[in-house]
This record gives structure tokens, C-alpha cells and sequence, in this order.
């Protein structure tokens, strides 16, 4: 994306980020919502297709509040949620409730309750445990859901390459060859008077560049969907192939377009589909971090600087409290002075947060104009798992999120403050 630079100021959605700064704070999350849009417009103009139905299904874990919700609603999305506290948010936002797919490994009885009390249309069940469970709760509560299925395809796919793994040891979903269990799933959902099976969902991972990975996934589910028809007369009406596209954080990383996503995808489907001559009524994808990422940054006022015999830092006053995936993952960012971007970049950062933490270090190497204190550091392509993943660790409030479009600016989530964060102390005795 090309940058708006006026008089060495970065502008995001038309808005100068030290205006942002002087008047939302920092730490900021800026989202430039034309952008956002933009990707929003590309899935649903993309991933179509005559043979079936399709859908595309926003992974709300990646970034979600009530604004999010408003837009993704406007474009016809689905939504993928994976807690009682994301299907509440959904809720809340009037979000249709037929178009929220209820995600996680381990459900409690509390949130299957409440999924189905709030018409939640499809619950995602992760194990036979979970089936059973929600037969149960179905029953008990008289409310009907629809059901998929999701399954382990053996393959792991994660940044630049995917693994075809014969082990099935991760904690997601039913093992693909494991027919036995799969059958006494379907049957028992089946059985039941208040839920449907649908099909089955998959995700194999995250940040992924190489759209093979998608085929293979793809040519194994059809040959699937092929033998438990065959061999067991069920149809699978609904094949959720989940999200993982890969956005670019660093100049190295190379993503593919929205568009060639879809196309791969939806190619890949048709054909395998017709080869088999099988059909499916609908197919769904489920990104989240390619529609949000991007269009997220972060800006940061600097601090103190502090020279040490081989690294010269730069301390800004967020830090792993607002971005952990350096922390947690090594992952790279780039960043910028938003009130430097004309000079020239001469010194080499380390960009250090605020936390009690030797690893809260948000970019290393970073080739920077001299910076001093009270200049304005932007990370950029912050918006997927930055605010969502957002702690209170060392008592940090959480930042303010704001969308900006066309020189307008909307604060959607308040900055926390301290009383905030003393909202839930008490000293009450309880009777156990
Ligand atoms: N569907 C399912 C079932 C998922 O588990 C995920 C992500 C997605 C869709 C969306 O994947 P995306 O398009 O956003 O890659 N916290 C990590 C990412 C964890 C992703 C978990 N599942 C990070 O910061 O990179």
C-alpha cells in the first residue's frame, strides 16, 4: 500500500497520525477502514461460484468490537466465533444470527446453552464428546442447531510451508481416516430431532503463502466426501475449508491476492467436484487475519532512548501488552517515525516496550531516522491479533481503536484507564 506522507507527517484514511496522536493518545490502534473495506469487497467479489453456493465467514478472534461487526454485516459475511464472550459480542452487535458458526475444542455446556438459546445456527463440533453433549443439551432445551463436523486432515500447514503429517496429534477436530468415529457422529446427530449435519469444517493453520496446501487439503476432502458417499450414502452438503492466507508484516513476506486465493480455491473445487462427479451445496472459507491485518497500525510515543554497547534502543510507551506476537511468536514488523518520513534513516533500533520483561521488544533492527523523545513511532500491519490478544499485564490499560476514513476519525474502543481495570475488585464474602 502506498504511504500518504504530508510535510513528513504519515496521514492513514486522510487523518495526519500526530493529530491522532495529540488527540486520541497513545498507544493507538488505527484502522483505515477504506482499506479494510476493500478486502471485505475482494472476498465477496471473488470467491464465487456457479457450481454452489459460497460463503465467506470472518474469524472475529483476529479483531473484533461492534464497529467490525457493523461492516462485516454491511458486506454479508459470516462470522466464526470461539466463545461464549465472541457469540455474546456478535449478539450484541445484532448480528444475524443464522450466519454465526460456533468454533472451539472444548465448548463448555454454559456456551452450547447459550448458542442455542441465542439461535446461533451452526455449532462446529470438535469431538465425539462435544456431539454428545450438545445432543443432550439440544434435547433438553428443545432448540435445533445446524451441525458440522471438523476434522483433521493430516496436514499442518504454517508461514512459508505446509506438512503432510501421517501423526493426527493436534488438539482440532476428528481425524479424516477415522471413519468409525465420524459415522457414529453423523448417525447420532442424525437420530436427533433437533440437529442437522451439514458437512465439515477444517482449518490447517496460519500465515500461509503457498496456496498447494489448499489444493491438497482440497483433493483429500473430496475424496472423503466421495467414499461417505459411496460407501455410507451421506451426503456432505457444507465444506467449511477455514482461513490461514498469509498478509505481509515484512517486505520478505509475499502473499497472494485476495483474488488468487479465491480463484485457487474455487478452481481447485470445481474441478476436483466435476472429476468426482460429486457436488456440494455450499463452500465457505474463513479469514481473518488477511481482511484485518493490513489495514491495522499502531502508534507508539517514544520515550527515553537508551544506548547499550550493541544495541541502540528506542522505548515506546505500549509494548507486549498491545502486540505479543513477537514475543510469543518471533514475528516481524516494520515500523517508521510518523513525524520523521522524510529524513533519512540512519541508525539501527531495537524497539522496546514499557513492560517488567526482557522479551517485551517489539522490532529489532529497525533502520530509523535519529529519533528523540516525543517523536511518534508507527508499527504498521498491526490489525490482526494486536488488540484481540491485549493484556493488562504490569496494570498497562488497554488502547484506544480507531477507524478512519476520508479525514474522518471514529473512536470505536475507549481507551481503558486505571479505575477501569479496579471494576472487578471486591472484598465480598461468599457462602461455599
Ligand atoms: N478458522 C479457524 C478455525 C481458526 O482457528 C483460525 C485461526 C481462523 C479461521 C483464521 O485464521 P487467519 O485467517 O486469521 O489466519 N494468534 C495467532 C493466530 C492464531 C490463529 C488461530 N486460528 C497469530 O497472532 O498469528
Amino acid at each position: 500500500m502506498a504511504k500518504e506522507i504530508n510535510n513528513g507527517i504519515l496521514k492513514v484514511g486522510g487523518v495526519s497520525c500526530d493529530k491522532l496522536a495529540d488527540t486520541c493518545g497513545t498507544p493507538l490502534f488505527v484502522y483505515d477502514q477504506e482499506e479494510l473495506e476493500k478486502q471485505l469487497w475482494s472476498y465477496k467479489k471473488y470467491f464465487r461460484s456457479d457450481l454452489f453456493e459460497t460463503e465467506i465467514i470472518y474469524a472475529s478472534k483476529a479483531f473484533t468490537c461492534n464497529a467490525m461487526l457493523h461492516l462485516l454485516k454491511q458486506y454479508g459475511f459470516g462470522l466464526d466465533v470461539v466463545s461464549g464472550g465472541e457469540l455474546y459480542i456478535a449478539h450484541k452487535a445484532d448480528f444475524p444470527m443464522d450466519q454465526v458458526y460456533f468454533h472451539g475444542n472444548n465448548k463448555t455446556i454454559d456456551e452450547l446453552e447459550l448458542a442455542l438459546n441465542l439461535r446461533c445456527k451452526t455449532i462446529v463440533l470438535d469431538n465425539d464428546m462435544e456431539c454428545k453433549a450438545l445432543i443432550d443439551t439440544a434435547e433438553r432445551m428443545q432448540k435445533s442447531a445446524s451441525v458440522l463436523i471438523r476434522v483433521n486432515p493430516g496436514i499442518t500447514a504454517h508461514t512459508h510451508k505446509y506438512i503432510i503429517t501421517g501423526d493426527m496429534d493436534s488438539k482440532f477436530g476428528v481425524a479424516l481416516n477415522d471413519e468409525k468415529m465420524l459415522m457414529e457422529m453423523i448417525e447420532s446427530i442424525n437420530n436427533s430431532q433437533y440437529l442437522s449435519f451439514e458437512g465439515f469444517h477444517v482449518h490447517i493453520g496460519s500465515q500461509i503463502f503457498d496456496l498447494k496446501a489448499y489444493e491438497i487439503l482440497i483433493e483429500r476432502m473430496i475424496k472423503r466426501i466421495k467414499k461417505m458417499k459411496t460407501d455410507y450414502k451421506i451426503e456432505i452438503k457444507a465444506l467449511n475449508l477455514g482461513g490461514g492466507f498469509g498478509v505481509r508484516y515484512t517486505e520478505e513476506d509475499e502473499p497472494n491476492s485476495i483474488r488468487e486465493v479465491c480463484e485457487r480455491i474455487i478452481n481447485k473445487c470445481e474441478a476436483e467436484l466435476k472429476a468426482s462427479d460429486l457436488s456440494i451445496k455450499k463452500l465457505m472459507i474463513e479469514p481473518g487475519r488477511s481482511i484485518v491485518a493490513e489495514a491495522g497500525y499502531t502508534l507508539y510515543r517514544v520515550g527515553y532512548l537508551k544506548q547499550t554497547p550493541n544495541i541502540s534502543y528506542i522505548f515506546v510507551d505500549g509494548g507486549m501488552t498491545d502486540n505479543i506476537r513477537k514475543a510469543l511468536y518471533d514475528a516481524k514488523y516494520e515500523c517508521d517515525l510518523a513525524n520523521k518520513m522524510d529524513l533519512k534513516k540512519t541508525i539501527k533500533y531495537t524497539v522496546a516496550g514499557k513492560c517488567c520483561e526482557s522479551g517485551d521488544i517489539l522490532i529489532e533492527n529497525a533502520m530509523l531516522p535519529k529519533a528523540q523523545m516525543g517523536d511518534l513511532l508507527v508499527v504498521y500491519g498491526t490489525g490482526a491479533y494486536g488488540y484481540s490478544m491485549a493484556s493488562n499485564y504490569n496494570r498497562l490499560n488497554k488502547p484506544a481503536v480507531v477507524f478512519v476514513k476520508d479525514g474522518k476519525t471514529r473512536i470505536v474502543i475507549k481507551r481503558e484507564s486505571y479505575s477501569d481495570q479496579l471494576r472487578f475488585e471486591t472484598d465480598e464474602e461468599v457462602i461455599v
